[in-house]
Parts: structure tokens; C-alpha cells; sequence
């Protein structure tokens, strides 16, 4: 039976081509022939679960879909726990409007943490905390007003603007629309994005008309607790931690890998916890290409590792493939060859400590005055950014402020690499715990970096190359979301939903659907 609806549907496509028939027309061929592939997803992320959740809606309750994870559901977002408590040890902060991320956290019933009464400040090596906002919302505007003038307000509305061209994509997506590769989908959103990447993100906000004060401040600030990095990261990256000024940030209540794990239980994907080594392309006679996946399982009851193996329509990679990832996978059997992408990713160290941070060290007189978040703005500062952190579920006894009269507290410290004992005790003069944690966590952005495929063969997907233009929850929930749709597209032929740039507008406005390949509507 499966041979003969192949058969038919490659005679259908002939046929489409030959006599010029648009695909989408009289040839949605296989639709309607119940050929539903079975798809293996890599990696349980926020990324893998989003592409198992999508693929469901999209090819219905027959779709059979694994998910095969060497850890834990999660991957970068997980929790570590502190004296009883839990703590984000990886992606922490979501933005207001990463609609995907409030759209799943309604949708699965969680709830959002209470938000803490952050302040911050400014750090460098020469003069010092030489900044701090107040508690007061008025005198941190004040403050801010007369350090930075009229920029404070610019980088809002320039945030503002950039976040509506950002949420073009929800609109593409919402209708179904795909990208095969990074550059395309920025520039799905915005022409100007492509042109971020090539730059440096200190030009990009030099030609914006930003001061090298603010640039030099508060951008590399962000940069520098957001990835590790400076502002000669590349534009785009440097405008998506600048998002952080619009007010609202929020975390999911009882941990932000709830989302995940929720978003897998929705998608009724089968879980199946194994290491993944290598990957063989598989070749029919007729010329269809599958996958067969090998992998590694620990045998609960004897705790002895056992191979396994399973054979994929659709392969998903949802995990940076890397040469310095701790689960290397091997793609074998390629005769045409397979060109994987080259993004290094950044070495970033999150220390836990449960302490006392020295006062001396930061020039206050009192432990109430240090603002509840420093940012550094100089890489000769050992560390990156340092804040205090309240738990995951809103216990009380250890949120917001250190304890007065102990002045103890959790705080996270971001740095790039592992700290001495003396740097630990510069910064902290008394402490009860310390816990380390080693992540690589983000590429390393530089301008016109590789922007990779989101396609590494035929029905092989990558949704990590999305991390290049940049790193975050949300990024890899719309590259979950982009691969499930470009899959289902490519399998049952839907080319003109693929790469397509015009701007969809309005629901079904004919004038925006296929014609005016690359034009957006203000350009017709
Ligand atoms: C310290 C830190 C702070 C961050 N802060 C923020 C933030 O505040 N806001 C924000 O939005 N983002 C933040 N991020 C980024 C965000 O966490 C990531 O972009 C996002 O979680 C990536 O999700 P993913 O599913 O693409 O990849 P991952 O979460 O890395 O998932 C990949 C999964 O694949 C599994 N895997 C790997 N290899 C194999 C194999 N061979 N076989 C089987 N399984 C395998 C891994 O175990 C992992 O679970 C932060 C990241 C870090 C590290
Ligand atoms: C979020 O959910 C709302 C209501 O369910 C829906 O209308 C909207 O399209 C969703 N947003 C996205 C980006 O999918
Ligand atoms: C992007 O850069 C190209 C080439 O430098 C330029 O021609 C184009 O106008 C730029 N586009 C935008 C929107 O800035
Ligand atoms: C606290 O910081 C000061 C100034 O940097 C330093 O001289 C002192 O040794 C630190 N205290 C501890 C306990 O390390």
C-alpha cells in the first residue's frame, strides 16, 4: 500500500509540473493519502517540544513522534536547588512579548512569579559601582535622564519598533508560512535585520544615534549579563538584549522548564531518555530517504548502557550541534556529504552563592544599598553580572533582599570562566554554600557569522540555527515551530508557503499571498 500511494503521489507531481499547475492548488497531492511520517526529534528542549507540539497540530493524532533526550526534559532550562530551594540555573527571563512563551504558560495553567523590586547598577574596574537606580521610580528616571539624556527614551521607542517588525513572524507562522534558512526568516521580520547581523552591535547603535556613553554603559552592560559578551557582537544579537528595557519581564512560577515540560505531555510524543551517538541516512530503492538513529540507553534496573536503534522519516535536530558538545552525534553513510555548521558557543560558569557579599568590595556602607542587580561594563571585571535571586516558587524567607541582620542571601554570578577561591572572597565575605554550574551557553556572535540552513539534508532539520541571529527561549520556541511547519510543508509539497516573503496581511488578502516574491505590502 505504501508503495502505491508513493507511486501516485510522485505521478501527481509530475504531472503538477508539467502542466504548470500551482502546488498548492489542484495539487495538495499526498494530503488526503494518509501518509504520515514517523518523526524522531533530538534534544527535549524548549526547542524539541515546541517542534513535537506543532507537528501534532499540524499532522494530526496519526503522526507518530519520539523524542529522544540524553538528560533531562528542559536541556537549558533547568533549576538548581539551594539550601531547599529552587533556583533558575540557566535561561531565566522572559519577555512580555515573546508571545509563544506567555501563549504556552496560559495555555498548560501555570502561572507566573511574583515579580521582585529589582535595582540596579553599574560596575566597572576604574571608578568602581558608579551607577545605581533607586527604588523610586521617578529618581532612577532622573538619574538615568542625567547620565544619559534623551537616549533612555530613544532605545525605548527603538526597542518598541523593533519588537513590531519582530512580531511579523507570529503572523507568518500563524499562517503556516516557513523558512529554510536564518537569513530568510530575519528577513521575514525586518530587511534591516540581516544587515544587524553584519555588523557590530556598537555601529549598529552608533548609526542609531546612540552615545558612546550609553553604548559603552548600558549596551555593553546587557550584552555582557545577557551572553557573556561585548559590544562587538553582531547587531542583531546586541538589539535582542536590549529588549530587556521594556518593562514586564517575568518567570514562570515553579520553574521555567515546566514549559517544556508541559509542551511534551500536549504533544503526546514518546519520551525516550537516550544519548544519541549517530545517525545513518538510509536510502529506499526508490530513492526516498529515511534515517536510522542510534543511540545509547542506561538500563535502569543493572545500570549498564544498551544500543538502540530506530528508523525516521523526518529527522529533527533540536540541540546545538557543535564540536565541543558533551553528546557528539556522527552523521554517517552521506555520500553526497553533509555540511554541518560551525557556530562556536560561548563558555559561560553560573555560581550559586549563598552568602554575604563584601561591602567594600562595592563601596557600601550598608548591604541595603547594593543594588539587587550589578552589571559590569568591562572586561577587565572577573565577573559578568551578579544579582540577588528569590526562589522559583515565591517561598517567602529567602526573597528579595539579603536578610538584614544576617545579610545573607542567593545571589548568581555570571562569568566566562571559572572564578579563583580569592575572587569568590573578594566579592563575598562570608558564605554557607557555593555550587557551580558550566554551561556552553550561547553561540559567540560575531558580525557576518554563519547563519546556518535550516535544512542540513532532504527531511533533516536543524532548529538550533536559530541561535545565531540569537539565543533565547522564545528564539527556539518559533525555531521549534518554523521546522514542524517547513516539514510539513516539504512532505506534502506545499512550496509556496515556503521562503515566501511577502508580508501576509490581513487574513486571505489575495493582493499578499504568492505574487510579489520579496516585497513587502509598503513597497507594492
Ligand atoms: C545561563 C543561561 C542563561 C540564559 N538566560 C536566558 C534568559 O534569561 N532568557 C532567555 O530567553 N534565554 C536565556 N538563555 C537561553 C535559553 O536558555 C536557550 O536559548 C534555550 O533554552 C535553548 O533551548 P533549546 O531547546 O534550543 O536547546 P537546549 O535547551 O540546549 O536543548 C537541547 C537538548 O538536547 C539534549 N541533547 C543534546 N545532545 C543530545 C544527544 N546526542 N542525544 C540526545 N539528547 C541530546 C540536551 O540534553 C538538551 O536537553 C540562557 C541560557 C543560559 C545557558
Ligand atoms: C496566542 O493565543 C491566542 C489565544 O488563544 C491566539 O489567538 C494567538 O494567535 C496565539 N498567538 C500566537 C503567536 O500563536
Ligand atoms: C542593508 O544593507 C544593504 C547593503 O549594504 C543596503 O543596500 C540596504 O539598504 C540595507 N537595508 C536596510 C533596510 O537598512
Ligand atoms: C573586601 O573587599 C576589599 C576591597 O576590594 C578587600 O580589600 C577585602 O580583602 C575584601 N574582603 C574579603 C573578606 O576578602
Amino acid at each position: 500500500m505504501a508503495a502505491s500511494t508513493k507511486i501516485s503521489t510522485a505521478l501527481k507531481m509530475l504531472l503538477c509540473l508539467l502542466l504548470f499547475i500551482p502546488t498548492n492548488q489542484l495539487c495538495a497531492y499526498a494530503q488526503d493519502d494518509e501518509e504520515i511520517p514517523k518523526v524522531g526529534i533530538i534534544g527535549g528542549g524548549i526547542g524539541g517540544t515546541t517542534a513535537a507540539y506543532f507537528l501534532r497540530q499540524l499532522f494530526g493524532d496519526k503522526l507518530k513522534v519520539d523524542i529522544l533526550e540524553a538528560d533531562k526534559i528542559g536541556g537549558r532550562l533547568a533549576l538548581i536547588n539551594i539550601g531547599g530551594q529552587d533556583y533558575e540555573a540557566g535561561g531565566a527571563i522572559i519577555h512580555p512579548k515573546n508571545r509563544y512563551m506567555v501563549n504556552f504558560t496560559e495555555q498548560f495553567g501555570l502561572h507566573r512569579k511574583d515579580p521582585s523590586k529589582d535595582t540596579l547598577g553599574l560596575y566597572n574596574s576604574k571608578d568602581g559601582l558608579f551607577f545605581k537606580t533607586s527604588s523610586w521610580k521617578a529618581v532612577t528616571l532622573a538619574k538615568l535622564f542625567w547620565r544619559y539624556g534623551w537616549d533612555v527614551k530613544r532605545i525605548q521607542d527603538w526597542v518598541a519598533e523593533m519588537m513590531g517588525s519582530f512580531e511579523r513572524i507570529y503572523d507568518y507562522q500563524n499562517q503556516g508560512m516557513a523558512f529554510t534558512n536564518v537569513e530568510d526568516l530575519l528577513r521575514s521580520m525586518d530587511e534591516s535585520f540581516i544587515n544587524y547581523t553584519r555588523i557590530n552591535c556598537r555601529t549598529m547603535f552608533k548609526d542609531a544615534g546612540f552615545s558612546d556613553k550609553f553604548i559603552d554603559e548600558l549596551v555593553m552592560g546587557g550584552l555582557r549579563e545577557n551572553y557573556g559578551q561585548t559590544t562587538d557582537a553582531h547587531g542583531f544579537v546586541g538589539a535582542v538584549s536590549m529588549a530587556g528595557v521594556e518593562p514586564g519581564l517575568w518567570a514562570v512560577k515553579g520553574g521555567n522548564k515546566k514549559v517544556p515540560e508541559s509542551m511534551l505531555k500536549a504533544s503526546g510524543a514518546h519520551f525516550n531518555q537516550a544519548v544519541v551517538t549517530q545517525v545513518f541516512q538510509v536510502k529506499s530503492e526508490g530513492g526516498t530517504v529515511s534515517y536510522e538513529v542510534q543511540y545509547l540507553k542506561t538500563d535502569a534496573k543493572q545500570g549498564e548502557e544498551k544500543e538502540g536503534s530506530k528508523e525516521y522519516d523526518i529527522l529533527i535536530v533540536a540541540t546545538p550541534l557543535k564540536s565541543e558538545s558533551k553528546y557528539q552525534i556522527q552523521f554517517e553513510d552521506f555520500p553526497s556529504g553533509l555540511r554541518l555548521p560551525n557556530v562556536p558557543y560561548h563558555p559561560l560558569e553560573v555560581l550559586f552563592v549563598h552568602g554575604r557579599p563584601n561591602k567594600t568590595y562595592f563601596g557600601v556602607e550598608k548591604l541595603e544599598e547594593l543594588p539587587s542587580n550589578i552589571m559590569t561594563t568591562d572586561t577587565e571585571v572577573f565577573f559578568n553580572k551578579l544579582g540577588i535571586q528569590s526562589p522559583v516558587d515565591n517561598k517567602e524567607h529567602l526573597k528579595g533582599k539579603p536578610d538584614q541582620e544576617e545579610g545573607y542571601g542567593v545571589w548568581k554570578t555570571f562569568l566566562n570562566k571559572v572564578p579563583t577561591e580569592k575572587e569568590v572572597g573578594s566579592i563575598f565575605d562570608s558564605r554557607k554554600d557555593l555550587r557551580l554550574v558550566s554551561w556552553k551557553a550561547y553561540p559567540e556572535y560575531t558580525p557576518n557569522m554563519e547563519l546556518p540552513s535550516f535544512v542540513l539534508h532532504d527531511r533533516l532539520y536543524y532548529i538550533n540555527a536559530v541561535e545565531a541571529a540569537a539565543s533565547a527561549m522564545e528564539m527556539s520556541a518559533i525555531g521549534g515551530r518554523n521546522v514542524a511547519i517547513l516539514a510539513y510543508n516539504q512532505w506534502f509539497g506545499h512550496f509556496d508557503k515556503i521562503d515566501e516573503h511577502t508580508f501576509p496581511s490581513a487574513k486571505g488578502d489575495p493582493a499578499f499571498t504568492s505574487e510579489g516574491e520579496g516585497r513587502r505590502p509598503d513597497e507594492l
